[in-house]
């Protein structure tokens, strides 16, 4: 009798771990997933045992966000997928990966990401007689956007490109590289806050002409280990050659409405002048005629005439 119960709990003491280690259970992933809008991200999620994984082609699968009325994201069972339940806002942006179920990789694979996919989901076997039939994967959408270049201006110094990112999660840092992975020296970066808490930043910096003339700028969010980048190619005729100084548009606009306007002034003004110099001339040799003859025809002479000879005698 002791040897029997002797031998239940040796054996059961070994056979433990092997019924542990064939335990299935859904694992999801402790790190956050990070995202920007627009991303296509895929959240990881397991059927499986310690030391392998189970086919899941014949369970249910279902992911949800808990937090959600509707909470159903994606729901797959008998080799098919039912979403009459899901909620409108994953309608036609949620897959699996169906060839991949075979080795239990249940992943959720989800299309055009939003601002509002940010929160934690749960992927779900309920067919799975575990504790351990659910798992968790946090999705972070750390940006709104990617960063935007755009050319500023050009001035004597080279180009000078703007960035800007916006919806950013956490605080942002920002820097430009060329094509070589240096980091160049930029101006000052401006941040501000909206009122939803997300960051947006700017900044600007001055390139001279390289091999490529290829320059990136990355924004990153150190917290959460996020980097975006995006590159600009700017095209060669805009280096200076000081020419490139003069070839800006306002200058053109300065020369052209200076010559126009030259053009004008001499186009009007100088029949204007030959019409006032000959005006001028006829007063002059009317006014010389009226002196010697005497004309007494216009009131105005007469009144001239009156005074130079008041002058006269009060001399
Ligand atoms: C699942 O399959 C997809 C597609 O092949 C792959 O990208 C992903 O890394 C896999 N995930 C896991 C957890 O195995």
């Amino acid at each position: 009798m002791k040897d029997y119960l002797m031998r239940i709990v040796v054996y059961g003491f070994l056979a433990f771990p092997v019924w542990a280690e064939d335990t299935a259970k859904v694992v999801g992933q402790s790190e956050p997933v990070v995202a920007t809008v627009d991303d296509d991200v895929i959240l990881p999620c397991t059927l499986r045992t310690i030391v392998r994984t189970i086919n899941a082609v014949e369970e249910a699968v279902v992911w949800q966000r808990p937090d959600l009325k509707p909470k159903e994201v994606h729901f797959y069972r008998s080799r098919d997928d039912y979403n009459d339940d899901q909620n409108n806002n994953y309608r036609g942006r949620t897959s699996l990966f169906k060839e991949e179920l075979k080795n239990g990789n249940i992943s959720l694979k989800l299309t055009g990401v939003k601002l509002s996919d940010d929160g934690i989901y749960i992927c779900f076997i309920p067919t799975l007689k575990s504790l351990n039939q659910k798992a968790s994967v946090q999705l972070s959408v750390g940006a709104a956007s990617k960063p935007q270049i755009t050319v500023f201006g050009v001035d004597p110094m080279g180009v000078i490109l703007k960035c800007e990112a916006g919806g950013l999660m956490y605080g942002p840092e920002m820097t430009w590289l060329n094509s070589d992975g240096n980091i160049l020296p930029d101006g000052p970066t401006e941040t501000e806050t909206d009122s939803d808490g997300r960051y947006t930043v700017r900044g600007h910096v001055t390139i001279q002409k390289t091999d490529n003339n290829k320059f990136t700028c990355r924004v990153q969010q150190h917290q959460i280990n996020h980097k975006m980048e995006t590159e600009i190619h700017v095209p060669d005729q805009m280096f200076s050659e000081p020419w490139s100084y003069w070839s800006q548009s306002y200058w053109w606009a300065w020369l052209i409405g200076g010559l126009t306007g030259g053009a004008c002034g001499i186009y009007w003004g100088l029949p204007l002048y030959g019409y006032i110099r000959y005006k001028i001339n006829e007063w002059i040799r009317k006014k010389r005629n009226r002196d010697t003859t005497d004309d007494e025809d216009s009131p105005m002479s007469g009144v001239e005439d009156g005074n130079k000879e008041a002058v006269q005698t009060g001399s």
